[in-house]
């Protein structure tokens, strides 16, 4: 009766097909490069995309997020909490059956199997034989990559280095069996785009926009508050949220991770020569180029922008930082980092990514010029604003 196509029987297929790759599994297992890949920046795209660092030890063994997809989580469920299915993982049965409405997005059996393929952007689970999840860790890409919707809302081809503002974390890891009522409270308030790196240590709420990880060759200190760079940072995250193996010290913000097996040191290199490699998108073309002129006037004259947006990056970021009053942001998370300062934000592809500031403070591009207007005691008119907001949006 059922005209529905059993996804699993297309996987099978397709994995029985390929007896061949046995060596790299069909989806499951560790994160094993297809091709051969010299260069370090593509190196760097599959650490990008598919290292854990060994963070299973914690998605797995301490949150059981295995289990909870197994069992709770259907693809609809899925992609209402932000999580990206990468088509071009997907082989061609299984696209054309998706495309056709045939396959069954309410069963968690289907997650299952486009785990299976490796299909779920920034996630890395295993699959045994029996369709069991027995492995669940993330990469990367998780927070920092989307997909171009070119099948549907959420599936589609890899956009690596934006940042998933529909990926509610906190509403993922408060599915976990292991998380208390208390803990589980906090990270439902952070809602989509947002994720706290600093909650598990001081245990203090305050989440940050995912920002986007592109358009950094160049900045030399990466984060909102400035903290290290990018490679600085990247081990912070690998290691203190991803729970990959290996180590992080950092006195200023108190903390001292040992591991018995560094997993992340020796993949850093090359991931950051993957993310410097990472341009700014384009934006689209502006309707008004009169506007967009009369704003790059304003922006590098009267409303005194480029006196911390400085080009080419548009941030000073390589000569200071900036105290919370300084630019009219909050003390509270600049005090729970190493610096205790703002970093300028380099300005990248700014139409494609609201809100702004480090909290989502700005809703619009109308927002952030309305903040330094009052801040800067800058008098604009509405004509002048409109100009500034032309022209920030091309870049
Ligand atoms: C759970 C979501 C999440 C994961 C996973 C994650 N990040 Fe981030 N990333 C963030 C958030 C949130 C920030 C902002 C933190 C801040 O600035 O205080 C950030 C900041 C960054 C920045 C700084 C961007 C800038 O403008 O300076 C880079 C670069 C970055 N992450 C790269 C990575 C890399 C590489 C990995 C994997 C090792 C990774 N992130 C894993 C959420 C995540
Ligand atoms: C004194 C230095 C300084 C000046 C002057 C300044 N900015 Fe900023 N800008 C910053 C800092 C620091 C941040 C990061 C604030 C945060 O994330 O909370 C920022 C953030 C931004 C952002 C948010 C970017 C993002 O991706 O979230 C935009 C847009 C922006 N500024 C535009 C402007 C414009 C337009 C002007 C001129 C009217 C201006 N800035 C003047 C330092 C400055």
């Amino acid at each position: 009766m059922s005209h529905r196509v059993r996804l699993f029987r297309v996987v099978v297929a397709f994995c029985a097909a390929l007896v061949v790759m046995a060596a790299t599994g069909c989806g499951g297992g560790r994160s094993t490069a297809i091709t051969p890949l010299a260069a370090p920046a593509a190196d760097g795209q599959q650490v990008f995309r598919f290292e854990t660092f060994g963070d299973e030890q914690f998605w797995t063994n301490t949150l059981q997020m295995n289990q909870v997809v197994q069992t709770k989580v259907d693809p609809t469920t899925a992609l209402s909490v932000g999580l990206k299915v990468d088509a071009d993982a997907l082989p061609a049965a299984v696209l054309a059956a998706l495309q056709a409405g045939q396959l069954d997005l309410k069963s968690p059996a289907t997650t299952v199997a486009l785990l299976k393929l490796n299909a779920v952007v920034g996630v890395k689970a295993t699959v045994d034989a029996n369709n069991n999840v027995t492995s669940f860790g993330i990469s990367c890409a998780l927070c920092h990559s989307t997909v171009d919707n070119r099948i549907a809302k959420g599936i589609g081809s890899r956009l690596d280095g934006w940042p998933n503002r529909d990926l509610n974390a906190g509403a993922i890891i408060a599915l976990s069996p292991a998380v208390d009522a208390a803990h589980k409270a906090v990270y439902n308030s952070w809602g989509p785009g947002k994720y706290d790196p600093r909650f598990n240590e001081d245990g203090l709420n305050g989440p940050v926009l995912i920002p986007p990880a592109y358009g950094l060759a160049g900045v030399n200190l990466a984060t909102y508050t400035g903290d290290g760079d990018v490679a600085y940072w990247n081990r912070y995250v690998a290691v203190t949220q991803m729970h990959g193996q290996g180590n992080f010290s950092d006195p200023r913000v108190g903390i001292n991770v040992v591991s018995p097996v560094d997993l992340v040191t020796p993949k850093i290199p090359a991931l950051v020569a993957y993310e410097l490699s990472l341009t700014t998108p384009a934006v689209p073309a502006p309707a008004d180029p009169a506007a967009v002129a009369r704003g790059a006037a304003l922006f590098n004259g009267a409303a005194k922008c480029v006196t911390c947006h400085a080009a080419p990056a548009f941030t000073d970021a390589n000569l200071r930082l900036h105290t919370p009053a300084e630019v009219g942001q909050d003390l509270a998370y600049a005090n729970r980092s190493a610096t205790k300062e703002y970093r300028t934000t380099p300005l990248r592809a700014l139409a494609l990514h609201p809100p702004y500031f480090h909290d989502g403070g700005a809703a619009t591009l109308t927002d952030v010029v309305n903040h330094y207007n009052t801040q800067l005691n800058l008098a604009l008119s509405a004509q002048q604003t409109s100009d500034l907001v032309a022209y920030l949006s091309t870049l």
